[in-house]
């Protein structure tokens, strides 16, 4: 597009296209800038230059605050709103009628599946469950008391060294069939991580049991010959994984869509993602809730907490996102599981503290201004604890379901006509170019 140099008024519309107008006021130069889906093209900006020898504009977005990287049909997002949908379905929806493995279905082909969709999607899942066993002996290699995150997350990457056909990412039967084995893999993988840490000898996958089953015979089976998961325990955890399968370009997900961009494996990018996960501020803040109200100890000691908080002396954790300026969707239906759990499992006493803290924060004028509302860790880590799983493994949890929300991610990157290797920009504040001083003259 050719800059105009006349001050013509801005120009809406041309040929039906919605259009920007930018005057740069540097050169009095005005520029139509044509607007797509309520965006600008950021390299449509690179024409406004100073003279002929200027690179031309960029945008500068650190931490991506107002920049879509993609276009995207897995997950739809109102922060304002509390809406949160995959491919158009409620969340709400989707966790009171499916199943995970349905759901990570729908993220990946678009559609929920058919009954013979279902069958076939699950039997090839659960025959790749089982890991080679040159991975127990890898596994065994880690130190007694090592995080099992940065376990799943090494041995995540180390399974791209098995299977080496995964670098086909081109040709779909391979791609598919990755697919396959990393949703399948993942439980094992993280259950084998736990059992390492404890000590306990690894536990070879079930294919009799459902997806969530599988993952708890697999952590907790003991001397039994066939664990049996209590139902209410397992559809809880299968509904959490549904909750954390995808939340469009989080952290973890641009990190998949970012080195899967270089056309590595997808094993390779998902260690990547799941080492991004691995971080306290995407997916630790369920445990840092639960030290939060072993802190608080007491429900009495609330308000003189609450104050420490609006003296800008701490966060009160598991309040509070990027996006949701409402309360969590996500939240509010782990809320009504807990209180299923908590029947079989008994009570976490720390409930108690945290429906208080959560009924008096949003009844505070700090919480209501800065529209600061419970998000998905605020009692997840409760019902997690609950079912017996160390706080280590909150993050191990995240990454199972996220899976298949990291795998449609990056299938639709390469399938994208319009991504390229992700590579951003930079604004160079260093030194001009300057010569080496000899080391004997170096201050
Ligand atoms: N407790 C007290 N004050 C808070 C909190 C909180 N949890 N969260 C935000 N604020 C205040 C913040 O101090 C700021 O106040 P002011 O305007 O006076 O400076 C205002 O609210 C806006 O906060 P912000 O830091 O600009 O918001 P952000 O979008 O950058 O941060 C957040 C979002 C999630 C990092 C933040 O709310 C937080 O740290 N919450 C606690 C940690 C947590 O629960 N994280 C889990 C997020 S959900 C996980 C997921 O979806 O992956």
């Amino acid at each position: 597009m050719e800059p105009t140099a006349s001050a013509a008024p801005a120009t809406k519309e041309i040929n039906n296209i919605e259009t920007i107008s930018i005057t740069d006021n540097r050169t009095g130069k005005q520029y139509e800038i044509p607007i797509d889906n309520g965006t600008i093209k950021a390299l449509d900006l690179r024409q406004i230059k100073v003279n002929s020898d200027d690179f031309g504009m960029m945008t500068y977005d650190p931490a991506f605050m107002n920049t879509a990287s993609c276009k995207s049909r897995i997950t739809f997002i109102d922060g304002d709103k509390g809406i949160l949908r995959y491919r158009g379905h409620s969340i709400d929806d989707l966790a009171e009628r499916c199943t995970y493995l349905e759901v990570a279905y729908l993220l990946l082909h678009g559609e929920l599946p058919n009954k013979a969709q279902l069958e076939e999607w699950t039997n090839n899942i659960t025959t790749h469950t089982f890991v080679h066993e040159n991975i127990k002996k890898f596994m065994d290699g880690f130190h007694y008391d090592a995080n099992p995150m940065g376990m799943l997350v090494s041995t995540l990457a180390a399974l791209s060294t098995f299977y080496p056909s995964a670098k086909h990412i081109n040709d779909p039967k391979e791609r598919q069939l990755t697919i396959y084995r990393l949703i399948g893999k993942v439980p094992t993988l993280a259950a084998f991580a736990y059992r390492h840490s404890i000590g306990m000898p690894y536990v070879h996958p079930d294919n009799e049991l459902s997806y969530a089953e599988n993952f708890l015979s697999m952590m907790f089976k003991v001397a039994e010959p066939k664990y049996k998961p209590n139902p209410i325990l397992a559809k809880a955890l299968d509904v959490l994984f549904i909750l954390h399968a995808d939340h469009e370009q989080n952290c973890s997900a641009n990190a998949m869509r970012g080195v899967g961009s270089s056309h590595v494996d997808p094993y390779s990018a998902s260690a990547a993602a799941a080492a991004a996960l691995y971080g306290p501020l995407h997916g630790g803040a369920n445990a840092e809730v639960l030290y939060m109200l072993d802190l608080i100890g007491t429900k009495d000691k609330i308000p003189e907490f609450i104050r420490d908080v609006k003296d800008g002396k701490g966060k009160l954790m598991g309040f509070g996102h990027r996006i949701y300026k409402n309360y969590d969707p996500r939240a509010k239906i782990i809320k009504r599981l807990a209180d299923q759990v908590f029947e079989v499992t008994g009570r976490n006493p720390k409930l108690d503290i945290a429906l208080e803290l959560e009924r008096i924060a949003l009844e505070d004028d700090y919480f209501i201004k800065r529209k600061l509302y419970p998000n998905v860790d605020f009692y997840s880590g409760l019902i997690y604890q609950a079912m017996k799983f160390p706080v280590d493994m909150f993050p191990v949890l995240f990454a199972i379901g996220r899976m298949s929300g990291w795998l449609a991610q990056w299938q639709e990157m390469l399938l994208d006509q319009e991504q390229k290797i992700a590579r951003p920009r930079q604004v160079y504040l260093g030194h001009d170019q300057r010569e080496v001083v000899s080391l004997s003259k170096r201050s």
